[in-house]
């Protein structure tokens, strides 16, 4: 009687234990990540993810632009890796190409709440920031942005920096814990100070920018670490020379964006595959969409998922003039005599395409 009394109590215990536990775990599991269930359990170090070289530079008849569609598009199309280059202009953060006068994309602030946006209505999704920081600012300056914009606290903050590419936890480990933004600085990462800017070159490596050449090597070109753990990027966007500067080679994007052929993203992955014996975990290109969803379809090919290009933005006519267009600013420059202005505003200057 007794004992029968005891095993009873035990019993209730286990079950009160029981559901202790079960309201104790994450609310919901994720069962969709980045839009496919067999990425759920993949570490985020495992996973080949499309980004969006100069992410803000979006318009049509600049040479300063990279991109034909906005952030909201560009995500919505499946690029999950968003490139900025930070300028301090007047003490606020603003979305510049080389120069504020040449090209001026709008504030970080703007930009991030459109990120915000989506991301609170795509809540099965891990995305990336990766900030150039050109003009050194602190971490502090760039959380006090965040955290207006509500990104603060959608951030992943690893527990320790550097992370090997193994080291880094599941897009579903992200998502259940609510921190599903990635964001890495060039420049003056510092942990203590701000938990979720993370540095990029002790996380990750890069192949050369700016490339001319199709050949697009597999080389160690820029990092801070270990190239043998490190996650890594390939710069897979192609430039030509314009009055000594290099500029996108838009005639060339839907080759450079292919799956296969001279100059092909699919040509790179598979030699730094081979070379390195696994796949990039990002990929930059330019006019994200030409080859109709080439690029995604090669990052699916890495993933091991099936990709639909059903629903992609087309190419953007950039031969029509349009001076309504947000990226007009270069075009009213010197007069309207666009590529003497872009000459003229480079020459001497860094141009970090
Ligand atoms: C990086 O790439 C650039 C452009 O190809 C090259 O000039 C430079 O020497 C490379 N640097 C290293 C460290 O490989
Ligand atoms: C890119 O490919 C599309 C679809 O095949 C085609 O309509 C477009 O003219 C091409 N653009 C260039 C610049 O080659
Ligand atoms: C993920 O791991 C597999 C197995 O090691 C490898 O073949 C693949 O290239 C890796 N992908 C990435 C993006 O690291
Ligand atoms: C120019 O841009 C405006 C605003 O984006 C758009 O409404 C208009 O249709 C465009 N015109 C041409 C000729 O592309």
């Amino acid at each position: 009687m007794f004992s029968t009394r005891l095993a009873q109590v035990a019993l209730s215990l286990v079950s009160v234990s029981g559901v202790v536990l079960g309201a104790s775990a994450p609310l919901r599991r994720a069962t969709t990540c980045n839009g496919f269930s067999e990425l759920c359990d993949k570490s985020f170090g495992n996973v080949s993810f499309v980004g969006a070289h100069d992410s803000y530079a979006v318009g049509t008849d600049n040479l300063a632009v990279n991109q034909d569609y906005d952030v909201t598009q560009q995500l919505n199309d499946g690029i999950r890796m968003l490139q900025l280059q930070v300028h301090n202009e007047d003490s606020t953060l603003q979305l510049c190409h080389t120069s504020c006068s040449l090209f001026n994309g709008g504030t970080l602030a703007d930009y991030l709440t459109k990120v915000k946006s989506w991301m609170d209505s795509n809540t099965e999704d891990v995305l990336s920031i990766l900030i150039v920081n050109i003009d050194n600012v602190a971490p502090s300056e760039y959380a006090t942005v965040f955290e207006s914009a509500g990104l603060d606290t959608l951030s992943y903050s690893p527990s320790s920096s550097p992370l090997a590419a193994t080291d880094w936890p599941t897009l579903g480990e992200m998502i259940d814990g609510g921190t599903r933004l990635v964001t890495f600085l060039d420049n003056q990462a510092d942990t203590t100070s701000v938990s979720y800017l993370i540095d990029e070159f002790s996380n990750i490596w890069e192949t050369a920018y700016d490339v001319t050449d199709t050949t697009f090597d597999c080389e160690v070109n820029r990092t801070n670490g270990d190239s043998s753990t490190q996650m890594y990027l390939i710069n897979h966007f192609l430039d030509k020379i314009l009055l000594g500067s290099p500029v996108p080679n838009v005639d060339k994007a839907n080759e450079t964006n292919a799956e296969s052929g001279e100059g092909s993203l699919g040509v790179q992955v598979d030699t730094c595959t081979s070379q390195y014996g696994r796949a990039p975990n990002f990929m930059l290109v330019d006019f994200y969409e030409y080859g109709g969803g080439s690029v995604f379809q090669v990052a699916a090919d890495i993933n091991g998922v099936t990709y639909d290009s059903s629903s992609i933005a087309t190419p953007k006519d950039g031969s029509s003039s349009n001076s309504s267009d947000s990226a007009a600013p270069l075009m009213h420059m010197s007069g309207g005599a666009p590529w003497f202005a872009l000459g003229a505003a480079l020459t001497g200057a860094v141009m970090i395409v």
